[in-house]
């Protein structure tokens, strides 16, 4: 199948990637209600078409915290994409960096910050979960400073990792001794172009920015999940900002925003921007879509930093309803993990390729050739 879209890039990654992999990429907490709702109350936006306006000249560009991205997007952390792709967290900065957009790397990746610093020639934007032990939370800090991350995404919705069923059934999680490791094995050997890829070529399956942190965390990349999952610090406040400030100087942006109480808050701590987002719909079940979300925050905070958002973006068109929603830029999250996964760097850029083509024809056939003007007139309410 030729892939026109992102859902066939995902039916592509559904067939290339063993079971455990896929449904944990696809996959959302509980009942996968707010996952639903992030894709459908963004398809229930409606444009408003204009036309004879002069279309002849598009600028999709945007500054954000210093940096100009060649359209309002990003790549959104994602934990583990090296096992969705060989070494694949490093062939995705690779395409976004072609692409003029930046990659956040997330702390649960299979490659570290230097490893995807050096393959991609730029360092990545970095994604921190805070962890208990502080003394190896700052030395981490430190040396993703100095490898010259531009900007951290400290994210917030999760003290504690949201239940997804659909990981339970698959074997990702929960289970362990000879039954998890024959679950695991048989699955990766019906997949033989990945096993020899990924599986066998794409070693090591650490979570390279957190590895020396985890000795004796496990043998497998699962085992080192639940060992971070374990090990994530519940008791943190508005007020450990001010301890992540100490170590990291550059811009911070908090990841995790539904409420505009929080958004005020995260404006108070002294962040520079923050993402409305649910995770993707992968924590807590039932909380809104972030396109319904996005307006009021925006509004809320929209002039004291810069709102993003992320959840549910599947099309070039996604991005003009969140850019004219008031996202200053949205970011992608199953999007390149599903194209990562049907067929590494090439189709990431590809997907990256079909969303700004349909990006165009939705500035063009809104009449707004210049997106940073773009706001909710665009928007048929
Ligand atoms: C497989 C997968 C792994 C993820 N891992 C992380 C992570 O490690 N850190 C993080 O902040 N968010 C993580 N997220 C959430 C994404 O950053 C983002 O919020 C979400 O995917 C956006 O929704 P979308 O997938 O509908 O685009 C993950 C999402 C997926 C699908």
């Amino acid at each position: 199948m030729r892939a026109a879209s992102v859902s066939d890039y995902r039916e592509l990654a559904r067939r290339r990637l063993p079971n455990i992999f896929f449904e944990y990429i696809d996959g959302g907490a509980y009942a996968e209600v707010t996952l639903k709702r992030n894709v459908g109350d963004l398809e229930a936006l409606a444009l408003r078409q204009r036309v004879m306006q002069d279309m002849s000249q598009l600028d999709m560009s945007v500054t954000t915290l210093g940096q100009t991205l060649a359209m309002p997007v990003g790549l959104a952390p994602v934990g583990m994409a090296g096992m969705y792709a060989r070494r694949g967290e490093t062939q995705a900065s690779k395409a976004a960096k072609a692409a003029g957009l930046p990659f956040v790397l997330s702390a649960m990746g299979v490659c570290g910050g230097e490893e995807v610093a050096e393959a991609a020639g730029v360092a990545p934007w970095f994604q921190l979960y805070m962890l208990k032990d502080r003394g190896y939370m700052r030395e981490l800090l430190g040396r993703m400073k100095a490898l010259g991350c531009p900007v951290l995404v400290f994210t917030v919705d999760l003290p504690t990792p949201g239940a997804r069923y659909r990981d339970i059934r698959s074997g990702f999680t929960g289970s362990s001794g000879v039954s998890g490791w024959l679950n695991t094995t048989l699955d990766g050997l019906s997949h033989p172009s990945w096993l020899w890829d990924v599986g066998l070529h794409g070693r090591p399956h650490t979570l390279g920015s957190v590895a020396s942190a985890l000795q004796g965390g496990g043998r497998s990349v699962t085992d080192f999940l639940s060992w971070v999952a374990k090990n994530f610090d519940r008791s943190v406040t508005w007020k450990d900002l001010d301890w992540v400030r100490e170590t990291w100087d550059g811009p911070i942006v908090i990841k995790g925003i539904l409420d505009p109480a929080d958004a005020r808050d995260a404006v108070k701590a002294g962040a520079n921007g923050l993402v409305v987002s649910n995770h993707g719909g992968r924590q807590l079940d039932g909380v809104r879509s972030s396109i319904s979300a996005l307006p009021a925050i925006a509004d809320a905070v929209g002039g004291d930093l810069e709102v993003y958002m992320d959840g549910g973006i599947r099309s070039g068109l996604d991005v003009l309803k969140a850019v004219a929603s008031g996202a200053k830029a949205c970011f992608i999250g199953r999007a390149w993990a599903y194209a990562l996964g049907a067929g590494g760097e090439a189709t990431v850029a590809r997907m990256l390729g079909t969303l700004k083509s349909e990006l165009a024809v939705a500035m063009i056939l809104t009449g707004k050739a210049k997106l940073r003007d773009a706001g909710r007139d665009l928007l048929d309410s």
